[in-house]
């Protein structure tokens, strides 16, 4: 059984040094003229590398752009070979294959204002969120956290975008406050009623930001993590049925739903394997999943009618997926 994912190809056009361990790669169409998927501000790519790994990365360009996509990677310490690979392997010219794009992080256009907070390479979604605001003329602002000015990508065209709108932009570097954070339930609350807030970074902010958001209506409070809370649920010991051919599966302990499906030689789509991409999203047409994932709302786990196969189980013994 093999799944459909919309894969392309594109060149990857140019690469640019935007901060320190931070370099941005522009993805075009192999042949002149055609023009890419169409995606909206807050999408992600996945990336099939070479080497076998497929990683998420955050379409940071505006919108209505057609002829290209554009991504910013952090030469992160901790790489599980994903970025690694993309500093250090990837040249211009090299053809890369991803899939179309997918937005888990939608931008509601139309509040009267917007608040963005962003942790180092978190600012990369929130920055295509900004280029959109500012065409529609809405109303925003950044709060933008890094550990040192070097390290902050985009500063120049942000400082552009902000113009001279007093407040916009709200830059907060560790190294010269003393390490001071950003102050989130100062922001929140001093946010105008009605106000939408996004924010991506590192888990102890997004810890925090939800912390402070915790009494808004969960609406308006819209987050993107980059690294899984908690790990998988490899508790397994329940059996999974794919109802499209009726074949019966036990997951033992120690596997998810995602590892026993291609050990059996199925070839389900996914990317992140940490429950923060939504590209293993299944239909649930019977049974409680134990919902482990970052992409779900609280709603739309409590609903039962969806799941992600790479990190969540099984709260029964049998969950029938439509697969
Ligand atoms: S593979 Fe990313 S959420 Fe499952």
């Amino acid at each position: 059984m093999q799944q459909t994912e919309s894969l392309l190809q594109v060149r990857v056009q140019s690469i640019r040094y935007e901060a320190e361990g931070i370099l941005s790669f522009e993805l075009c169409p192999t042949a002149p003229l055609y023009e890419l998927p169409a995606f909206t501000a807050g999408s992600h790519i996945d990336l099939h590398l070479p080497n076998g790994l497929i990683r998420s990365y955050s379409l940071l360009n505006d919108q209505e752009e057609v002829h290209r996509y554009v991504i910013g990677v952090n030469n992160d310490p901790a790489s599980r070979g994903g970025s690694r690979y993309m500093h250090h392997s990837v040249r211009p010219g090299d053809i890369l294959t991803i899939g179309t794009p997918r937005n888990n992080f939608v931008l509601d256009e139309d509040v009267g204002h917007t608040v963005l907070i962003a942790g180092g390479i978190g600012i990369t979604p929130l920055y295509g969120m900004i280029q959109r605001l500012d065409r529609l003329g809405r109303s925003w602002q950044l709060f933008y956290a890094s550990r040192a000015r070097k390290n902050a990508a985009f500063l120049a065209p942000l400082h552009k975008l902000a113009g001279d709108h007093p407040g916009r932009l709200n830059l907060n570097f560790d190294q010269e406050t003393g390490g001071a954070l950003l102050d989130l339930p100062a922001i929140i609350e001093s946010a105008p009623t009605g106000t939408h807030f996004y924010c991506c970074g590192p888990l102890p902010m997004l810890d925090a930001f939800e912390t402070a958001a915790r009494h808004q209506p969960p609406e308006r409070v819209h987050v993107e993590y980059f690294a899984a809370r908690e790990g998988a649920d490899t508790s397994g010991g329940f059996t999974v049925e794919l109802a499209q051919s009726g074949t019966q599966l036990f997951i033992p302990q120690g596997k998810t739903i995602l590892d026993a499906l291609l050990e059996e030689g199925y070839q389900p789509l996914y990317s992140c394997q940490e429950g923060i991409c939504g590209t293993c999203e299944v239909k649930v047409l019977e049974g409680e999943p134990d919902h482990r994932d970052l992409v779900l709302s609280a709603q739309q786990k409590k609903n039962n009618n969806c799941m992600m196969i790479c990190c969540s189980g099984c709260k029964g013994e049998k969950l029938v997926l439509d697969m």
